[in-house]
């Protein structure tokens, strides 16, 4: 059997795709080129991460593909139900990259609270003119620990980044609606374990205790901050967006900014991507990264694993 993998898959996920008799097809097919290539190749199953899209008309379009897999967890870009409804098993990868979606979040945070980004901005301008000056500049670092991390949305990467937290010394707390308390196990290199409990909080009081708040909550309609949320934060307050973009105002973000409720901010998503407004990739406050919090070598490999012990499993 034929599997396609548009937009890339990695070799942990080949190797075990063919040790199972499973053709991987790694050439990236143009969208409008897609039916008629599953067609002619008989491909059973597609593999796609962000970029393809997988819409009605190609699943109906394609009846003997049985299995559309998305190598890492958002599944806008496939119509899930349809093809449920058509038949076909639709999958995905959950897990495999809270770990580094987490550890993006600390990059964002130690940089921030030691003004990296900045400081990254202005040496290769001014090093060698001005390195008293940047000296004092950016001489109000903060350490993180013994800091109070907020994490909003306590699912998957949320408790994975709750656990980076508490290993950097931080106390936690957060909130979830959907979730009271969650038990996070840290693993050390020297097999010893600690356990936490963390059990949850209002909202409210998340936003009014934390030094620090990260976003962990799936899209949704409304904002999860906006200008109230906002208000009701700590002053100098820094914030990161690695969820979704539209979980977080950008306008009420800038003004924030502007106030200065907000000292410093990262974003690793937009409201408009791939092209986030200027006014966003221009602001000196702000620490950005162009969505790649899921991109690690660690995390493809777990996708590909993931994947062909999914595939292997429905299709033996
Ligand atoms: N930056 C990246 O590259 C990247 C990579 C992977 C996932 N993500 C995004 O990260 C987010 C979290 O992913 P996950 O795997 O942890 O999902 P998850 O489903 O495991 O956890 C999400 C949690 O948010 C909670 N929640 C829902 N609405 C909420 C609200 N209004 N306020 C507070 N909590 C709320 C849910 O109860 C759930 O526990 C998603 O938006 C996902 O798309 C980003």
């Amino acid at each position: 059997m034929k599997v396609l993998a548009n937009d890339g898959v990695s070799q942990s996920g080949i190797d075990a795709l063919e040790k199972a008799g499973y053709e991987v097809i790694t050439t990236t097919v143009a969208q409008e080129q897609l039916i008629n290539y599953i067609n002619e190749k008989e491909i059973s199953v597609l593999l796609v991460r962000s970029a393809t899209t997988v819409r009605k008309d190609l699943i109906d379009a394609c009846p003997n593909l049985k299995i559309i897999g998305r190598g890492g967890v958002g599944m806008d870009n496939i119509d899930v139900e349809y093809a449920r409804e058509k038949g076909l098993s639709v999958i995905n990868t959950p897990a495999a990259s809270s770990h580094s979606v987490a550890e993006l979040v600390f990059g964002h945070l130690y940089g921030l609270s030691r003004f990296l980004h900045n400081s990254n901005r202005d040496m290769p301008l001014e090093g060698d003119s001005n390195f008293k000056g940047l000296k004092k500049a950016y001489a109000k670092g903060t350490e993180l620990k013994g800091k109070t991390l907020g994490v909003l949305g306590f699912g998957r990467i949320g408790q994975a980044t709750a656990k980076v937290a508490l290993g950097a010394g931080m106390k936690v707390i957060a909130f979830d609606p959907f979730l009271e308390t969650a038990n996070l196990e840290l693993d050390f290199f020297d097999g010893q374990t600690v356990n936490f409990e963390i059990k949850t909080i209002s909202k409210e009081d998340v936003l009014k205790q934390a030094d620090f708040i990260t976003l962990h909550v799936p899209a949704q309609k409304e904002y999860v901050i906006d200008e109230a949320e906002f208000n009701i934060m700590k002053d100098g307050v820094i914030i990161v967006n690695a969820a979704r973009g539209g979980v977080l105002n950008e306008v009420a973000l800038v003004k924030a900014i502007e106030s200065g409720k907000v000292a410093r901010a990262a974003l690793d998503v937009f409201e408009k991507e791939p092209k986030p407004e200027m006014q966003l990739l221009m602001n000196p406050a702000l620490s950005l990264t162009p969505h790649t919090g899921a991109a690690t070598n660690e995390a493809q490999d777990r996708i590909g694993a993931e994947l062909a012990t999914q595939i292997i499993s429905i299709l033996g």
